[in-house]
């Protein structure tokens, strides 16, 4: 492509920040701290996560760099930065996460294959760049066309990353092109992250932004978009990305048996308060999904929000302590915590066991009933 080049090797790789914890060194997978992700609503771009399956673009000259539209269409077209730029231009917070994130933990139950990653996979931007509906339409697709008259159904983005998944190929993916012509759908072709140009990581000089859908489908360093009869035949929608039952292994996997993954499942954020008694600290939070019967540690953070009192100045034994813990929510259920403090105490399973007449101290475990409706978009 003029103006970006995939490179064959990791001679050229950008800066980053040295807190990341690098899952990967080439290519470049790394993650934030915990403590970052959490502290923040809109994630700091050193801090978002970084996921790749080859080695960073290089830009040589941004003026020379466009996006050729073809396929099933009447008007195929080549767009430069500067048309797309011209296009209006919406701000989409939409948060991407992988769908490997968490797959450490999951390796604790049955080792999985896969780069691993704790919880931190996952970030929430502001996304500035032209609506894909917008760009379609100055190549002849009106808005919530679900098929073209030529048989194009589906909306495939090629980047110019070379991937060894790919046999040194680019990375690409696809969406439907109903998703693709939505305007409430809120896909992108993103120039900015929190109102900065894009950097090299994450896509520059365009990405898409597809939001709600796993990080997978959007493609980072853009080169082309294909409008296509059947779904991208790449090896990321179609030998990855899609989830079998326990029973499948990779002995008796048969991939086509599965649709490629788009939406990433619900997810919550738990949080609340521990409190112990005599000054005694929280030593840990657990959380459950399942009404008690597994559980995972929630992390817990002090001190955040007090602007108007010196650090240094205030003691923070005698607070409560906050706690936070993402969770997977597939279905209804009942979400548990119970605190344990620094000297080994924890809260009771049930309040029946620690009843009273005057119905003090009741710290038997907090129990939140969830109802998880589904909708078809
Ligand atoms: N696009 C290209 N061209 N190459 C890639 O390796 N990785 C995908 C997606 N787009 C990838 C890509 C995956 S799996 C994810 S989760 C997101 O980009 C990660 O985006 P980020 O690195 O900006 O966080």
């Amino acid at each position: 492509m003029p103006g970006v080049t995939g490179p064959s090797d990791y001679s050229r790789e950008p800066p980053r920040h040295p807190s990341l914890k690098i899952n990967a060194k080439e290519p470049f997978n790394a993650e934030p701290p915990r403590s970052a992700l959490g502290a923040a609503y809109v994630t700091p771009v050193e801090f978002f996560y970084k996921r790749n399956h080859g080695p960073i673009p290089v830009v040589d000259d941004v003026h020379s760099y466009s996006v050729s539209i073809t396929g099933l269409i009447e008007n195929p077209k080549q767009l430069f930065l500067n048309d797309i730029r011209a296009l209006p231009k919406y701000n989409v917070t939409a948060t991407l996460q992988c769908a490997g994130n968490r797959r450490t933990a999951m390796s604790q139950t049955r080792t999985v294959k896969g780069v691993g990653w704790d919880v931190s996979a996952i970030g929430n931007a502001v996304w500035g760049g032209a609506k894909l509906a917008d760009v379609l339409e100055l190549v002849g697709i009106s808005k919530l066309t679900g098929a073209t008259k030529s048989g194009g159904k589906h909306v495939e983005f090629v980047s110019v990353d070379r991937c060894k998944e790919e046999n040194g190929g680019p990375y690409k993916a696809s969406i439907p092109l109903i998703q693709a012509t939505s305007p409430e759908a809120d896909v992108l072709l993103a120039y900015e992250m929190n109102g900065e140009t894009l950097n090299r990581d994450h896509g520059y000089p365009l990405r898409v932004v597809v939001p709600g859908v796993i990080g997978a489908r959007s493609v980072k360093w853009l080169d082309s978009i294909n409008v296509i009869a059947e779904e991208c035949q790449g090896f990321f929608m179609q030998k990855d990305y899609k989830m079998f039952p326990p029973s499948v292994n990779w002995d008796n996997i048969n991939w086509s048996t599965r649709r490629p993954q788009m939406d990433f499942p619900v997810q919550v954020k738990v949080s609340g308060y521990a409190a112990s008694g005599g000054g005694r600290g929280i030593e840990r939070v657990d959380v459950s999904v399942d009404g008690g019967n597994t559980w995972v540690e929630a992390s817990r953070h002090q001190k955040t929000g007090i602007p108007y009192i010196a650090e240094a100045t205030c003691s923070d034994k005698w607070a409560w302590v906050l706690f936070e813990a993402l969770v997977d929510v597939q279905q209804s259920t009942q979400i548990v915590a119970k605190a344990v403090d620094s000297a080994a105490n924890v809260q009771p399973e049930k309040v029946e066991d620690i009843w009273n007449l005057r119905g003090i101290l009741n710290t038997s475990w907090h129990r939140v009933q969830v109802r998880v409706g589904h909708s078809n978009l």
